[in-house]
């Protein structure tokens, strides 16, 4: 494949800004064209952002299948689109060929049409990192079902809740999963979900651990006897189901600030435009290399970077199974050295957490292959930056920090590697089609840092400036709707400025133009480059028989970017402190899953609240930061003494 939108070079990188910004239609609809529409739009883009009503490729229409798949198959269909390292490595590796992922996901198609999955329904998918996953992605994007693909680190009533909120008519999971040495037992979560999740009527397991299961008769199927099933049949391609450029794709929950997490809902069409122009210029694919991405497909990152960037790129698209530090530290350099992995995509805590085993894991492993390095999911600080650049990049590979959101489907921030400048800990340019400005806390843009008015004017905003990133046009992979709920996605996004899409995030702009994005400036918080809501925690944690009231904020936290500190007050001070902190850990790994478990909690006697009840977590984080001298005005408070106590009883 040759991509013709590759640019190439800072200068073509201007010119193309530019012309995005003057024609934004006329620059998506060339890059739209290299794709294969089953019929052609009639407009490329109808927008506004106060309904939000926004329609990329009107009338359009296609199979997003066809494009990461169908259409490699007379030039690629030997080439090898996913490599799947497991998680032992003694373990046999697999490789599917274009071809044969094809074959796959057509197969898996039949099974989901076999048993009733229909254009429009909506398909759970809680599953291990195996090529499994991804082919029932494809299988379900093929037959026009919508998928919701859940994290296998979620419990059961999560899952519930994601279930119940899409009304998902079917479960494909596995009877377990391995991480490190660990054996996670999926099928019994799902087991627990579906009491409280009527929707679903089937559940379909793969066989992964071979560990016992219960299986339900007339609900619960095995994956290898329906494939089996299809097999025995005489044809084994699938037709594509024709698909407008707006139905929808996916959805993929994902926390905010209040309430429970949200359906982010994705469409087909510009969602595949985007994924696939980001994926091609932001790491600058080369036909032929291999592109590892260490994040997993229950979260957009894989979504976007695993699958579907990458193959509709006709890319080869290397998924791991396990975790960095699991037999030993090393285990990411061994899978460079043995796949000659070019281009390497992780989170800063990766890269923390194995900073923290020094350099023997490195020492002896081939890193040559590599040429591009990039980073995703949080800020990233200036050292570790330096020792991805030193010690995995040797100083010769350029590190892409690249900067975006579930809701925004791709990268929208980001250097192009090698195309334009890096700056340590900044994300940098805009990406050609996307408007970043930064608002004050009164909505006004702030002078200089309007990136689309900055390239017609060819200006800069000469000065550092800061304030809450916005972007002010719409891009192809931009959030359409939160599922079932339109009302909440205009509140979310749209209502905080006028016209403005809001990212949550604050961010500062250098003199030349670049962003570097500071973290969030709502109540969500980023915990190993995990979304969580501190609401969601504080219900969790409020569910425990003891607990009163409960507070959380995060704190900075060397590993994880950010911790999360719970100020707790609990019924029954006699009780044991340890005990309580056991069990609260236990009530929000059972509600939300172990990713959500609070680092630190501090029982207190009562929390900073306004004379309106409202509290003031801007003190609680101060305190949890550790700064305990400047917590700013606290004559508002009802009962100022509680501070005093919060600070001594500080961990
Ligand atoms: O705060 C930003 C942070 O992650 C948030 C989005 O989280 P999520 O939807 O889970 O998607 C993560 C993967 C795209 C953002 O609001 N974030 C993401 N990338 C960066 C980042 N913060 C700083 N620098 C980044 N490169």
């Amino acid at each position: 494949m040759s991509y013709s939108y590759q640019i190439k070079s800072l200068e073509q990188y201007r010119e193309t800004y530019k012309k995005s910004v003057e024609d934004p239609e006329g620059f998506w609809g060339v890059i739209a064209k290299q794709f294969s529409w089953k019929r052609p739009w009639d407009k490329v883009l109808d927008w506004n952002f106060t309904g939000p009503e926004i329609k990329w490729f009107a009338g359009g229409k296609l199979n997003i299948t066809e494009n990461c798949l169908d259409r490699h198959l007379e030039k690629l269909a030997d080439k090898p689109a996913i490599i799947w390292e497991p998680n032992d490595p003694s373990e046999n590796n697999r490789i599917l060929t274009y071809k044969e992922l094809y074959r796959e996901v057509c197969k898996f198609a039949q099974v989901l049409r076999n048993n009733q999955v229909k254009k429009g329904d909506r398909v759970c998918i809680y599953m291990p990192m195996v090529p499994e996953l991804p082919i029932a992605v494809l299988a379900c994007a093929r037959i026009g079902a919508i998928h919701s693909v859940v994290f296998g680190g979620f419990s059961a009533q999560s899952i519930a809740d994601r279930i119940q909120d899409a009304q998902c008519s079917i479960v494909i999971t596995s009877d377990g999963g391995f991480r490190g040495n660990k054996e996670i037992p999926l099928k019994s979560v799902i087991d627990e979900a579906l009491l409280s999740s009527p929707s679903a009527k089937k559940v379909i397991v793969l066989k992964r651990t071979q560990s016992l299961v219960m299986m339900k008769p007339g609900r619960d199927l095995w994956w290898d006897e329906e494939l089996k099933k299809v097999e025995a049949g005489s044809s084994q391609d699938f037709p594509a189901e024709t698909m407008d450029a707006e139905d929808m794709l996916f959805i993929l929950y994902t926390s905010g600030s209040t309430g429970k997490p949200k359906g982010v809902v994705h469409t087909c069409g510009g969602y595949m435009v985007y994924t696939n122009y980001s994926f091609v210029n932001t790491f600058q694919y080369r036909q032929g290399e291999v592109f590892f991405c260490t994040a997993d497909i229950g979260w957009i990152t894989g979504h976007s970077y695993i699958i579907y960037g990458p193959l509709s790129a006709g890319a080869t698209s290397l998924m791991f199974e396990g975790i960095p530090t699991w037999p030993n530290a090393g285990r990411f350099w061994d899978i460079v050295d043995k796949y000659k992995v070019n281009i390497l995509y992780t989170a800063p805590t990766a890269i923390r957490s194995l900073m923290g085993f020094g350099l023997d894991p490195v020492k002896g492993k081939d890193l040559s292959s590599l040429r591009i390095l990039g980073t995703v999911g949080e800020p990233i600080n200036e050292e570790a930056w330096h020792w991805y650049d030193e010690h995995i990049g040797k100083k010769k590979c350029p590190i892409v920090d690249t900067w975006w959101q579930t809701e925004t489907g791709g990268i929208l921030i980001s250097n192009l590697a090698g195309v334009t400048p890096s700056k340590p800990a900044h994300a940098t340019l805009p990406l050609p089609g996307i408007q970043p400005v930064l608002v004050d806390e009164n909505g006004n843009v702030v002078e200089g840092t309007d990136a689309a008015q900055n390239a017609i004017d060819s200006k800069m905003p000469g000065e550092l400036k800061s304030g809450n990133l916005c972007i002010k046009f719409p891009w192809p992979s931009i959030i359409r709707t939160t599922y079932g709920d339109h009302n909440r996605c205009f509140q979310n996004y749209f209502s905080a400025y006028k016209n403005l899409y809001f990212t949550g995030d604050g961010a500062l702009v250098d003199e030349g133009g670049n962003y570097r994005i500071t973290g969030r400036v709502d109540d969500v918080l980023n915990v190993s480059g995990h979304r969580i809501g501190t609401a969601e925690v504080e219900n969790a944690i409020n569910m425990h028989a003891r607990v009163v009231e409960s507070a959380v904020v995060g704190y900075p936290h060397d590993v994880k970017g950010q911790g999360i500190y719970a100020f707790v007050i609990r019924q029954g001070v006699q009780f044991d402190k340890e005990q309580d902190r056991k069990e609260i850990i236990q009530t929000v790994t059972k509600i939300i899953g172990a990713i959500a478990k609070p680092d630190k909690i501090q029982f207190v006697s009562g929390l900073p609240k306004t004379r309106s009840g409202k509290i003031m977590r801007r003190i609680l984080r101060k305190i949890a930061e550790g700064e305990t001298s400047n917590l700013g005005d606290t004559t508002t408070l009802l009962d100022p003494s509680v501070v005093e106590e919060i600070k001594n009883g500080k961990l």
